[in-house]
């Protein structure tokens, strides 16, 4: 293999410049030459494709967003688009991709091997830590810590004013994000799509919060939450307790922005010269990723069909520590 091409796609999530400068550079650094697609698989069928150099990827490690820009294809679902893609990276001799994204970016990677056969590595990039394969995912932990952030200049003001705050945050249908900065803020519940919770629950909680006097309340809610969003769960709790004092914000795309936090840089790092590593020792269709700390390849079909369960210690430990 002498010629590999890069791209992002999908949701942005900080440290995905981190792993585009660890590609580029650990296939500079192993003699490949090494290619930027911008846009994500938009960019591969418009044929925006042109050669990195290690320079091109200074100053990069510690920022938010991607150099590379990103995109959620709708043309690369159709058979056409796709052959588009591939007949532009032929003409660039373009014989590898590692592909940085979610279980979006994915799926459309497997689909690309299945009919055209050329190698794909997928590092996962997503805030949402939801990919089967990796226990942690580029952007998480910054995201939990962006979110924790925002959760505890709330409960000042919750505190000041004995208020019950529902606030929600991203993660699709994973509730991981909810799990960890409900944890790290304290919060009194937190609602996640994997377990359910009633609205009778929520209410019982809060009741019982009262009892033992606590004058304020935090609940995170993942937007993924079988409930609905917090705004609907809110309204359903205000109608049974009309003497709460009840406020409801949802942290949105703040979440995603944002310099990457260690954890997460020196993930990305790893990652991307591990995808490289992987594509010239002949991975073809794979997600990389770190398992008990350690790199690990697993097919990408597995990673977009199998599902990665919360941790029973996590929600375990919310229950205790909010009583
Ligand atoms: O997958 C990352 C994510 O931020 C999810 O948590 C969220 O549901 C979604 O993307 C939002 O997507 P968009 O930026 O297209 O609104």
């Amino acid at each position: 293999m002498k010629k590999i091409a890069l791209f992002t796609s999908g949701g942005d999530a900080p440290g995905m410049n981190a792993c585009i400068r660890s590609v580029v550079r650990s296939a500079i650094y192993l003699d490949l030459e090494v290619y930027g697609i911008k846009y994500g698989y938009d960019g591969m069928i418009r044929g925006e494709i042109s050669k990195m150099e290690s320079y091109s990827v200074s100053n990069i490690v510690q920022t938010g967003g991607t150099i590379l820009k990103s995109a959620r294809s709708e043309d690369f679902r159709t058979k056409e688009g796709r052959e588009k893609a591939y007949k532009n990276l032929k003409k660039h001799g373009i014989e590898g991709l590692v592909a940085i994204g979610g279980d979006g970016t994915f799926t459309g990677a497997n689909l690309f091997y299945d009919e055209f056969g050329i190698p794909v590595v997928g590092a996962p990039g997503t805030i949402d830590n939801d990919l089967y394969g990796s226990d942690y995912t580029i952007g998480f932990d910054t995201a939990v810590n962006t979110a924790l952030d925002a959760i505890d200049k709330i409960r000042d003001t919750a505190a000041s004013h004995d208020r019950v705050f529902f606030i929600e945050v991203m993660g699709r249908h994973s509730g991981y994000i909810a799990i960890q900065s409900g944890i790290g803020g304290g919060a009194e519940m937190v609602m996640v799509p994997e377990t359910s919770t009633t609205i009778d629950d929520v209410i019982k909680k809060l009741r019982e919060g009262r009892d033992n006097k606590k004058t304020s309340s935090i609940i995170v809610v993942a937007e993924g939450d079988e409930q609905g969003s917090a705004l609907q769960i809110a309204e359903r709790v205000k109608l049974e307790t009309p003497k709460m004092d009840i406020r409801v914000t949802s942290l949105g795309h703040i979440q995603r922005g944002g310099g990457p936090t260690a954890f997460d840089r020196i993930l990305a790092s790893r990652l991307g010269l591990a995808a490289v590593e992987g594509l010239m020792n002949g991975q073809k269709n794979v997600m990389v990723g770190v398992i008990d700390n350690k790199i690990t390849y697993t097919n990408l079909k597995l990673a977009i069909s199998k599902s990665k369960p919360l941790n029973e210690e996590l929600i375990r430990l919310t229950k205790i520590l909010s009583i």
